[in-house]
C-alpha cells in the first residue's frame, strides 16, 4: 500500500480563493485595527478561524437539499432525520435546533435553576455562557494532563473522576446533571476515553444525576477511541459512537462541526423529566418542535452529514491532516499542543515569541503576523481572549497564549497545510521583526470578537 492519505474525495465544484499581496495585507490588517475578526473573509486566502459551518457538503447532501419538506408541522424532512439520530444516540426524542448554542439555552432553561452548578470536563464559551446567564456555575474538571500543552496523553479531555466524586459529595444538591463534552474544544479538541465516559456516567448515576453530553464532534472522538483504546480496533465508527451515546441520558449537538452542515443542531433525550418544559421552550425560542430552528433542506442535508462524518477513511484523512501539519511545525522549532487535536491544532506563541511579554499579547501578534506573512487567518486564545481589563484598569492575564488554527471539513488540501507549513515556519524566522499589540478600545464582554488595537 503507498503511504500518502489522500483525501478520500475529489473536488466536483471550486469556489476560488483570493491571493493578495503583502502591502494589502499590511493594509487591510490596519483598517480591521489589527484585529483579524473584523477582516472580510474574502481578503483572507487560508481561513482557519473555526472548523464550524465552514465545511463543504457532499454532492448527496446537495442532492438531499432539494428533498428538503418545508411543510410546518410533521415534515418528511424531521422524520427521515429522526430515523438518523434515534439509529446513531438510541435516544427517542429528537428536537432540533438552529445551533448548538440553541440546543443549551433550551436544555439548561428546562433543567436548571439559579445557584445550580454543572461540571464539565470543559466547558465550551457558549455552555458556560448559557449557564451563568441562567446563575449557574459552570465548573470544569478536566484531568491535570489536560492542561499542560507539551505532555503526551491518549485521552487529555478525560474528566477527573475523583474531584467529580468529591464534588457529588460535597454540592450534590446544587448539581442538576454532569456533562461532558466530546471532543473537549477548549482543551485542543482532545478526546475522551469510553472507559472515562463509562466511568463519568456510572458515577454520577451513583447519585441518581443524569449525564448529559455535548457531542458535536462525537464522531472525531470515536475515531481516536478506535485508533487508540485497546478493545476497540475492530469495531465500526459507529458502534463505538452507539456506546458512547449508550450511557448518557441526554447531548446537545452542534451539527456545524461533525454533522457536516453548515447551520444546524440538536438536543436528544433518553427519557421524559426535561421533554415538556425542553418542548415548550423549543416554540418559544426557535420553532415548531418538527423543524425547531432548521429548514427542511437543511434537516435533509444533516441526516446526510451524520452518516458521513462518521466515514473511517474520511476520518482517518482528517485526524491525520492535523497530525501532519504537527509534524511539519516540529520541524521548524514551533511549539503546538500535543498530541494534535481532531479539529485543530494550537499553536504555542511563546515558543516563537519567548521574549514578548504578555502585556504585548504574543498569541495576538503571532495571529497577525501569520494573516501579514502569508493570508492565514486562526484565533487567539490567550490573553486577550480571557484577559480583563479591571475597573481599576489593571488587567489579568491568561495561563497560556495559543493561536488555534480550526480546520473546515472537506475544503483544504494538502498543499494548503504544506503552504501554511511554511508561512509558520517562515514567522518563526522572522519573529525578532513580530510587533506586539496594545488595545485601544474594548467592549467589557467577549472583547476579542470586536476590540481595536495598535503596534506597540
Ligand atoms: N460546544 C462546543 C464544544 C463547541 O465547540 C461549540 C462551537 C458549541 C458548543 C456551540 O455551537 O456554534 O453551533 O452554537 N464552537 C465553535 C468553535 C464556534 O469555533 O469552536 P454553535
Amino acid at each position: 500500500m503507498p503511504k500518502t492519505l489522500i483525501e478520500p474525495f475529489r473536488i466536483k465544484s471550486i469556489e476560488p480563493i483570493r491571493v493578495t499581496t503583502r502591502a494589502e495585507r499590511e493594509r487591510m490588517l490596519q483598517a480591521a485595527q489589527l484585529n483579524v475578526f473584523k477582516l472580510r473573509a474574502e481578503d483572507v486566502l487560508i481561513d482557519w478561524l473555526t472548523d464550524s459551518g465552514t465545511g463543504a457538503m457532499s454532492s448527496r447532501q446537495w442532492g438531499a437539499i432539494m428533498e428538503g419538506d418545508e411543510s410546518y408541522a410533521g415534515a418528511r424532512s424531521f422524520y427521515r432525520l429522526e430515523r438518523v439520530i434515534r439509529d446513531l444516540t438510541g435516544m427517542p426524542h429528537f428536537i432540533p435546533t438552529h445551533q448548538g448554542r440553541a440546543a443549551e439555552k433550551v436544555l439548561f432553561t428546562a433543567a436548571c435553576k439559579a445557584g445550580d452548578l454543572v461540571p464539565n470536563n470543559c466547558h465550551f464559551d457558549t455552555t458556560r455562557a448559557n449557564l451563568e446567564y441562567l446563575g449557574v456555575e459552570a465548573l470544569d474538571l478536566v484531568i491535570a494532563e489536560g492542561l499542560q500543552p507539551s505532555l503526551v496523553h491518549p485521552f487529555k479531555g478525560n474528566i477527573d473522576l475523583a474531584r467529580l466524586e468529591a464534588l457529588l459529595h460535597k454540592d450534590a444538591a446544587r448539581i442538576p446533571f454532569g456533562m461532558l463534552t466530546v471532543t473537549n474544544n477548549t482543551g485542543g479538541g482532545q478526546p475522551v476515553s469510553m472507559a472515562n465516559i463509562r466511568d463519568c456516567a456510572a458515577l454520577l448515576h451513583r447519585h441518581g444525576k443524569p449525564f448529559v453530553m455535548d457531542v458535536c464532534r462525537f464522531a472525531e472522538n470515536a475515531m481516536f477511541i478506535k485508533m487508540r483504546e485497546p478493545g476497540y480496533e475492530n469495531k465500526t465508527v459507529r458502534e463505538i459512537a452507539q456506546e458512547m451515546f449508550s450511557y448518557a441520558d441526554g447531548a446537545t449537538m452542534s451539527a456545524k462541526k461533525d454533522g457536516m452542515v453548515n447551520i444546524g443542531g440538536f438536543i436528544v433525550l433518553r427519557d421524559e423529566r426535561w421533554l415538556e418544559p425542553v418542548r415548550n421552550g423549543l416554540i418559544l425560542m426557535e420553532g415548531f418542535p418538527t423543524y425547531g430552528g432548521m429548514a427542511g433542506r437543511d434537516l435533509e442535508a444533516l441526516a446526510v452529514g451524520l452518516e458521513e462524518g462518521m466515514q473511517e477513511d474520511y476520518l482517518r484523512y482528517r485526524l491525520r491532516t492535523a497530525e501532519y501539519l504537527g509534524e511539519r511545525l516540529d520541524a521548524a522549532g514551533v511549539g503546538f499542543v500535543r498530541p494534535t487535536g481532531g479539529h485543530a491544532v494550537y499553536i504555542d506563541a511563546r515558543t516563537v515569541l519567548p521574549e514578548m511579554p504578555v502585556q504585548h499579547y504574543p498569541a495576538w501578534a503571532l495571529c497577525n503576523a501569520l494573516y501579514l506573512e502569508g493570508g492565514i487567518r486562526g484565533v487567539e486564545v490567550g490573553s486577550v481572549m480571557f484577559g480583563k481589563r479591571l475597573d481599576d484598569g489593571t488587567e489579568t492575564y491568561h495561563s497560556m497564549e495559543l493561536v488555534r488554527l480550526a480546520f473546515p471539513r472537506r475544503m483544504y488540501t494538502q498543499s494548503h497545510f504544506d503552504y501554511a507549513a511554511e508561512v509558520i515556519a517562515e514567522v518563526k524566522d522572522k519573529a525578532a521583526s513580530i510587533r506586539g499589540v496594545r488595545i485601544t478600545r474594548q467592549p467589557r464582554q467577549l472583547r476579542h470578537f470586536t476590540a481595536d488595537f495598535e503596534w506597540v
